[in-house]
């Protein structure tokens, strides 16, 4: 979910509007809006989009008012109503809240509640969190600040809230526990932005305080920005941080859909990953996250990497990468799986923790469990200072720039970029790689933002075969070795967002299963490039072709053999083996776009997905 707030000088709706458009990879179920116009606590919310929100408040409430907050939901409780969309009031209608996460207890507070005579019109824990608030400060006689905090001490879950009471209209309380929050300090500090990450508010100011986990923080347009600790109510220094972003960086520029413009972005993306990193002149990788911290690297019996969805693929490519390279085993775990299954794991262990967002819920979990165990954590991340950034003990940023695609394109690339830098660098410390291969590596590396941008000129002649397959129900990706990891990741971007069945395979397991499914109908997607096993995969073609199955193959620069047999090839540059799923990723990435956008799908914001995923 994503929520908005403003408190100033100026008119909110707007503010909150634009803001939730801007957080709307994070949830779009339902959107709502609070506003107080000095008098009345006015309100309008909808199942849908932000769109629908905007169409649904001028037959509802003015647009008046100097404060407000909004939200845009991703469904937990409660499926995706009129109702259930936040925000929600107390009931005695002085209080209002928008919330991000869970509230596990949710339950057995309510029932308390009910048996006090509280009344609840949603299915959702978010007005159970509401009324409890507003029973602390009926009872202890509290302030909202206060009743905030001790109620917050009686809910397990996650959480990132904003409350508003009507009563005590200059000023906003927010909390946050496991889903980020940010207040933007606008002019004189007599306006403050709240929001789930600085987009909303870059426009109007760089000054931003994060709170951290278990901080709340009273934001008055009297006394400023109070955080505090909602443990013991203890007072927080506030730290003001100047942001970095720029409004461009999180706009369209030009191309129909942030996906589009996020699968060009790569070749610069890729460049800014390795930039100041990988210095070829003097034949060096220097990563400060991994210099400082060499011994624990160099003494590490295995590496455990955990991660969620596409992050959890680039895991999978350096798994082969590392064990290549540096010769140590590798796990990759769902994190989700890892934090539930008791894992064996001791001081001896570097865990390496993969998100784009560095929010996600089962990895920081993860990462909770294996600092616990006395593992070294290393994060990752894209987001800057976000959650895991800061949970890891040491860390690697991609520097691929704020991604706002729902699927993940440039994300993937970079973390990839990042793992081989990092894979080289070690390899390098622990002499698994002579200084001649360190060096040609280096100088492939260099080269391939340029290839990249070579394979994304493929884009109308893939264009044209989505167009022949976007009918299809089912769809299956091949690819062994570096390129098996790519496959399921061609899957799942096809999947999430075309809604078409799809399904990734090792090359080689297809005759344990998939085989069966193929038919003239079926379209495979085979990466067939010259450097790794490509004789292997030619017969997994054949294979394919005597059963009629229609092939779309990933091919090298004047590939002959493959083309003879394939119904289509798309061609990568060539480059060395462990580099080739930089490459071999982006016909995939275009493939399934162009397939979703023949199909008039939402390609930046698929149903049921979000872009961040703070529940577990
Ligand atoms: C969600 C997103 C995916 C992403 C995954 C992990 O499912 O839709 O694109 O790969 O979460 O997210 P993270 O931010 O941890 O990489």
């Amino acid at each position: 979910c994503g929520i908005v707030g403003y408190i100033g000088h100026r008119d909110a709706y707007p503010i909150i509007i634009e803001g939730l458009k801007r957080l709307e990879y994070r949830g779009y179920d339902s959107a709502g809006i609070a506003l107080f116009d000095g008098e009345t606590l006015n309100i309008s919310k909808t199942k849908g989009k932000v769109s629908d929100l905007e169409t649904r408040v001028v037959t509802e409430i003015p647009k008046k008012g100097t404060v407000g907050i909004g939200h845009t939901r991703w469904a937990t409780h409660g499926v995706p109503n009129d109702i259930n969309s936040h925000p929600h009031k107390s009931n005695s209608g002085d209080l209002v809240i928008i919330h991000n996460g869970i509230i596990e207890n949710y339950e057995s507070l309510k029932q308390e509640l009910t048996a006090r005579g509280y009344t609840f019109s949603s299915d959702t824990d978010t007005e159970v969190l509401v009324n409890l608030i507003e029973d602390v400060k009926q009872q202890e006689n509290v302030k909202l600040g206060q009743a905030v905090q001790i109620a917050l001490n009686q809910v397990i879950g996650a959480y990132a809230i904003a409350v508003f009471d009507k009563n005590k209209p200059e000023e906003v309380v927010v909390a946050r526990l496991g889903s980020p929050l940010a207040i933007g300090i606008g002019e004189n500090e007599s306006e403050f932005f709240i929001a789930s990450d600085a987009s909303p508010f870059l426009e109007y100011t760089k000054d931003a305080v994060y709170l951290e986990d278990e901080e709340m923080a009273i934001i008055s347009q009297k006394k400023g920005v109070k955080v505090r600790k909602i443990k013991d109510d203890s007072l927080v220094d506030t730290y003001v941080q100047k942001l970095q972003l720029n409004l461009e960086q999180i706009e369209k520029g030009g191309y129909d859909h942030f996906m589009l413009k996020e699968i060009h972005e790569q070749p610069k993306a890729i460049r800014d990953t390795y930039r100041g990193r990988l210095l070829r002149n003097e034949a060096i990788i220097k990563m400060a996250g991994v210099e400082d911290n060499m011994k624990k690297f160099l003494n590490a019996n295995r590496f455990i990497i955990v991660a969620c969805g596409t992050s959890w693929h680039a895991g999978l490519v350096a798994e082969y990468i590392f064990e290549d390279l540096i010769r140590v085993p590798v796990e990759v775990e769902y994190a989700s799986e890892f934090r539930y299954r008791n894992p064996v794991i001791n001081e001896n262990d570097v865990v390496i923790a993969i998100s784009q967002s560095g929010e996600t819920a089962d990895t920081l979990a993860a990462i909770k469990l294996a600092k616990s165990k006395g593992a070294f954590v290393f994060g990752v991340c894209n987001v800057v200072g976000s959650s895991i950034a800061r949970e890891t003990h040491a860390g690697a940023y991609t520097h691929a720039g704020p991604e706002i695609g729902v699927a993940s394109t440039k994300a993937f690339t970079t973390q990839i970029t990042v793992l081989t830098l990092m894979a080289l660098r070690l390899a390098r410390a622990k002499g698994t790689i002579s200084s001649s291969d360190f060096r040609t590596c280096l100088l492939e590396l260099e080269l391939i933002p340029n290839k990249v941008e070579q394979a994304l000129k493929s884009d109308i002649h893939i264009s044209l075969i989505a167009d022949i397959y976007k009918n299809s129900l089912n769809c299956l990706y091949l690819g062994r070795g570096y390129n098996f990891p790519v496959a399921l990741e061609g899957a799942l971007k096809l999947k999430e967002i075309s809604y078409i069945h799809a399904e990734g395979y090792p090359a080689a397991e297809m005759k344990h299963g998939p085989i069966a499914l193929i038919d003239e109908n079926m379209p495979i997607v085979v990466i067939a490039t010259k450097k790794g096993h490509y004789e292997k995969v030619v017969s997994n073609i054949q294979e394919i072709k005597s059963r009629k199955g229609k092939i779309i193959a990933i091919v090298s620069e004047g590939d002959e053999q493959v083309t003879e047999l394939a119904d289509h090839v798309i061609e990568v540059p060539e480059t060395l083996e462990f580099l080739t799923p930089l490459l071999t990723t982006i016909p995939l990435q275009l493939l399934s776009y162009h397939i979703a956008v023949l199909l008039d799908k939402n390609v930046d914001q698929p149903r049921n997905l979000a872009k961040s995923v703070t529940v577990e």
